[in-house]
């Protein structure tokens, strides 16, 4: 064994690597150790870079979905470019009194408002119902024409702001106590008024039943010669007066006329007992407001039993609210109890 071979050797006898070659292992141990570390940092980067953009794509998607939806439901103003925040549609409706009700149009939002400011002891209810039948309107202005077929149907609403076209007739008139005409079904209906009132007690019969426009046009003229300031309150304008309908009555009592009739035991019966026959009593102290009218508890009107009933149920005090809430518009149905 030589010298250099012995340099090599351990003390437990084991053979030494020489210096250069253990210098040259520790460099390389070195350099992988630094290279492990490296890979190591570079990794938890990436993984951090990535979770940041998943999360932002995230929120990426979350807005495109609120894009959506407002794309979907434009704002009040009609912007439906500007994307909504969360902040924005959590904003309640302002107009939530009006909108709610299912007898409200949109297109009358102003004037809702407009009634409703003219108007501040009347409820958001009373308000929408009113506009929807034009009663926001002055008497006489802004008329609409009642549709041809409309013009017989048993709800139909003639006022001082739905008038018939110049030549509307009902398409058959019979005829009743005497010489007064109305429709069939108008007749029927009286008969067993009339003949039960009778049973009770109660003595009525007609004073005026169907009048043609023609007719009118002489009464009006008469009533506005005699009393120009306050015949539009007790007469109408020829071709809107329910009597062109056939289906209204003025009823008199043992005193003959229509004043005598005020306050009367057959008035109380015939308030109390109309509806019951399909008739209302077309203008009352009540709704006087509403149409233009002094109280005539003589004028019955038919209307069908069905929606007479409904409005003495409902506590309905006028043609023109059962109109808005029943003809113009369907109640939603009653949800299960
Ligand atoms: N008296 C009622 C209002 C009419 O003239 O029709
Ligand atoms: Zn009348």
């Amino acid at each position: 064994m030589d010298g250099r071979r012995m340099r090599f050797e351990t003390t437990t006898g084991k053979r030494r690597a020489p210096r250069r070659i253990r210098l040259a292992r520790t460099v390389l141990f070195l350099i992988v150790v630094a290279a492990v570390i490296c890979v190591a940092i570079w990794g938890c980067g990436a993984v951090g870079k990535l979770i940041e953009e998943n999360a932002s794509d995230e929120t990426a998607n979350e807005d495109i979905v609120e894009d959506e939806d407002a794309a979907a439901s434009p704002n009040e103003e009609g912007n439906d470019s500007a994307p909504s925040s969360a902040s924005e549609e959590a904003q309640p409706d302002p107009y939530a009194r009006f909108s709610a009700l299912y007898y409200y149009e949109e297109e009358r939002l102003d004037r809702y408002l407009q009634y409703e400011a003219a108007h501040p002891e009347l409820a958001p209810e009373e308000v929408v119902w009113r506009v929807d039948v034009d009663i926001d309107k002055p008497f006489y202005e802004d008329v609409i024409e009642i549709a041809a077929s409309d013009a017989d149907s048993e709800q139909t609403l003639v006022n001082k702001h739905f008038k018939f076209s110049d030549d509307f007739e009902p398409a058959e008139l019979v005829q009743v106590d005497g010489d007064y005409r109305v429709t069939p079904g108008t007749k029927e209906a009286y008969e067993r008024l009339r003949d039960d009132a009778k049973a009770a007690g109660i003595s009525i019969r007609a004073a005026s039943a169907y009048r043609s426009i023609d007719y009118q046009v002489g009464l009006y003229a008469r009533y506005l010669n005699e009393d120009p300031d306050n015949a539009d309150n007790y007469s109408a304008r020829p071709g809107f007066s329910e009597h062109h309908t056939g289906r209204t009555i003025d009823l008199v009592g043992p005193s003959g006329t229509l004043r005598g009739f005020v306050g009367t035991k057959e008035a109380d019966w015939v308030r109390e007992n109309a509806w019951n026959y399909g008739f209302i009593v077309r203008y009352t102290v009540e709704n006087e407001d509403v149409t233009g009218y002094e109280s005539e508890p003589w004028h019955i009107t038919y209307i069908g039993k069905e929606a007479a009933a409904l409005m003495r149920v409902e506590g309905i005090g006028s043609l023109e609210e059962y109109v808005a809430k029943y003809v113009r518009h369907t109640p939603p149905p009653l949800s299960p109890q």
